[in-house]
């Protein structure tokens, strides 16, 4: 499985502290299944000064860490992005990474207040070449008022990445219901751990791979964890999965293991 939210980094965020505890999330990682993992530390302006060139050296050299204690995980550039207006012009300075070099970067709104001004904020993302993916709606405490803003982030071409740990309800119930509503509308497009230690917000995606395959089929859950992040970390084209299906029937009246991912399963199979 491939997860391309981490911060696994040690010392750049609130993640790892340090190596020992970034080796040990790497094993974690490996023995769950996951074998490629992208590392994104949070780039949040006066907070976490992170960016592309000390990203790249802390991945190169956990890598050298993980060669010697021999854990076979594949390491990629990344990081986690906090809004910014400036954003657009950072991506194409290379000042901060998208995933792997690609269009693809994982983006960040804040969690507890809706920005002005946020859609605009993606559409020149999109038009100047990038594709935002939207890190964990289901978790932003504005978006059970605000969904429609999820909805049109969505249909103006951000892709939806859920937090593993949400799937299964260890974020709480309101996490887990967005979690399924934005499966049931067949709008996820990756499912990532978002892990931030070995003991608190471990790495894995084994039990949301199993949760997500219940409920909208193998397929899907393959989709999510393996085809979509390998077609991220290789720059191939993707539409966001929820424009596909915008504007269909209402979940509720597809389908009987819970809407459009069944839906969604019937017409990739
Ligand atoms: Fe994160």
């Amino acid at each position: 499985m491939i997860d391309l939210h981490s911060h696994i980094l040690p010392g750049l965020d609130d993640g790892s502290p340090n190596i020992a505890e970034s080796l040990e999330m790497a094993r974690l990682a490996v023995a769950d299944g996951t074998t490629h993992m992208a590392c994104t530390p949070h780039i949040v302006p006066g907070m976490y000064e992170n960016g592309t060139e000390n990203i790249v050296e802390a991945v190169r050299s956990l890598e050298q860490a993980l060669r010697r204690a021999e854990i076979p995980l594949a390491l990629y550039v990344g990081a986690d992005i906090h809004i910014a207006p400036d954003l657009p012009d950072q991506l194409t300075h290379g000042k901060v990474p998208t995933l792997n070099s690609s269009r693809y970067f994982l983006f960040e709104p804040p969690h507890h207040v809706l920005p002005p001004r946020l859609e605009e904020l993606a559409l020149r993302l999109v038009k100047a070449g990038f594709v935002p993916i939207l890190t964990h709606p289901e978790r932003l405490t504005w978006g059970k008022a605000n969904y429609e803003v999820v909805e049109r982030l969505n249909r103006l071409g951000c892709l939806i990445q859920l937090t593993a740990d949400s799937i299964i309800g260890a974020f709480g119930r309101t996490a887990l219901y967005y979690s399924e509503k934005l499966m049931d509308e067949g709008r996820v497009d990756i499912i990532a751990s978002d892990t931030h230690g070995a003991s608190r917000r471990r790495p894995g995606l084994s039990q949301a791979y199993d949760a997500v395959a219940k409920r909208c089929g193998e397929d899907q859950a393959y989709n999510m964890v393996v085809r979509r992040p390998s077609d991220i970390l290789a720059n191939r084209p993707l539409e966001p999965v929820g424009k596909t299906f915008a504007n269909k029937p209402s979940p509720d009246k597809v389908g009987r293991f819970g809407g459009f991912g069944c839906l969604l399963k019937a017409v990739s199979s």
